[in-house]
């Protein structure tokens, strides 16, 4: 399937489940050597990185711990700007090795406040793989994520995790729209 519609809207193959199965296991391939005999806490930033959390936990093969938190900010395609509340956060990360995953990162937002939170609790390091990075949007000063799945235009996606107003996030590729409004 090259076009969809959701909601009305038209949205055209970006990436197929194969290229971001091959990339995915490569950046785990890299997380297994530069995390050998230590043994970091995973944290998947809900909802959207579910599934690509879920495909590359698959495949990294050190020790490691897995949880999962929930950021509020965000309705249909619209970005307020304003993150809320982070939800979930496991409080056991003093002295951990801690690896964020994102979906996708656009204005760094987001990302921005998970970081500050998990700082707050003195970790010994903290690292972010995201999917999908937009690279043109970033409105905030971040650290840039260490491992990259794939760097995009200033279009909005959707499928593989990610969402247009609530659907789309069970595709199993990876579609893109120029007449949706980036958040
Ligand atoms: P940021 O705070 O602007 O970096 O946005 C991060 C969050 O916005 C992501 O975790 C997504 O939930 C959402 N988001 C940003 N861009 C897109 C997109 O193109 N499609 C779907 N969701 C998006």
């Amino acid at each position: 399937m090259n076009k969809i519609q959701i909601a009305g809207k038209e949205f055209e193959i970006l990436l197929e489940n194969d290229q971001i199965s091959k990339r995915t296991r490569l950046i785990a391939i890299q997380i297994d050597v530069d995390y050998e005999s230590r043994c970091p806490v995973f944290i998947g930033v809900l909802d959207g990185s579910f599934i690509f959390m879920a495909d590359l936990l698959k495949e990294i093969h050190v020790s490691c711990e897995i949880g999962f938190i929930k950021v509020s900010s965000y309705s249909g395609t619209e970005s307020t700007g304003k993150v809320k509340k982070i939800f979930g956060l496991p409080e056991y990360l003093h002295n951990r090795d801690v690896i964020v995953v994102e979906d996708i990162v656009d204005t760094g937002l987001t990302l921005n406040y998970i970081l500050t939170e998990i700082h707050k609790q003195k970790p010994s390091s903290v690292t972010v793989c995201t999917l999908l990075l937009k690279p043109g949007a970033l409105k905030t000063r971040i650290e840039e994520p260490e491992y990259v799945g794939f760097e995009i235009g200033n279009e909005f996606v959707v499928g593989y995790g990610l969402d247009y107003d609530g659907l789309g996030r069970n595709l199993k590729d990876i579609y893109r729209s120029k007449t949706v409004a980036v958040p």
